[in-house]
């Protein structure tokens, strides 16, 4: 498999929940996929084969068949994800968005597997253009869907502002919302769920596994995380551990050593 993500970049995405790639898509087909999501249809067979039931034709078939696609999919999910839905959300002009903070993976308590989806902008998105805004980090805070929606302007927050082409890719527990469209053109984005079939574990370029960078990519903070930093820190080594296949990693002096030094087992 080629175009797979580096280590760093696994280590984002369980640090912060989401990556972030330009140029994914090159123009021409950007162009025919923001025509094609007009009357592109709704949910195909969920919890199939993604390969077998995503369509073969078309732009949009086209686009997450790009081998750097495939790469960063499989990087994420493994081999033989399965499709789960996708959607065309659009934001028409001048559309404004009232709080609508959200998880979308409600009661999803797996340990370690995890869903990801992609949001492909067929479109230069502006700040004024409303793009899908997400708050990193949040994917170990489980909640009830919308009962996030009464928080507005955390810390943290980010939102999509980028050239057309850039795919986001992310954690389906991150915290999300779209955003108001301000402009006179319709705001499109292209979302793409995918569940793994197998466990993710180093499917991602492994070859710069022990870059010292990895300790304080996963010790990120997006400023919201506060006093629970340590807390959401262990949440990410444990993760870590998972996809890494190193089940003994740990940060600087051994942060989780307290937790899992039993006595009886020393004697
Ligand atoms: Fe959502």
């Amino acid at each position: 498999m080629e175009h797979l993500i580096s280590s760093k970049d696994m280590a984002r995405f369980v640090g912060s929940g989401y990556l972030r790639y330009d140029d994914m898509v090159p123009p021409e087909l950007c162009e025919a996929s923001r025509k094609e999501m007009e009357s592109f249809g709704g949910f195909l067979s969920v919890g199939t084969p993604f390969e077998e039931t995503w369509p073969k034709e078309g732009a949009l078939g086209e686009v997450f068949r790009l081998p750097k696609v495939k790469g960063l999919i499989h990087s994420l999910v493994g081999p033989d994800p399965l499709y789960d839905h996708h959607a065309a959300h659009l934001v028409k002009a001048g559309q404004l968005k009232g709080p609508d903070m959200h998880q979308d993976s409600v009661i999803d308590f797996r340990e370690n597997y995890y869903d990801i989806q992609l949001s492909f902008f067929p479109v230069d998105t502006h700040d004024e253009m409303g793009g899908t805004f997400l708050v990193p980090g949040t994917h170990f805070r489980n909640v009830r869907t919308g009962e996030i929606r009464g928080y507005q302007h955390m810390i943290g927050k980010i939102w999509a502002t980028c050239p057309a082409g850039t795919i986001y890719v992310w954690n389906t527990r991150v915290w999300h919302g779209a955003r108001s469209n301000h402009t006179d053109k319709d705001r499109y984005m292209f979302k793409l769920r995918l569940n793994p079939t197998q466990p993710q574990i180093r499917n991602f370029d492994t070859s710069d596994l022990n870059d010292p960078e990895i300790p304080s990519i996963l010790n990120t903070r997006h400023g919201w995380e506060g006093n629970e930093m340590r807390y959401e820190l262990m949440k990410r080594v444990q993760q870590w551990r998972y996809v890494s296949d190193q089940p003994d990693y740990d940060q600087g002096e051994r942060f989780l050593r307290r937790r899992e030094y039993q006595p009886q087992l020393q004697a």
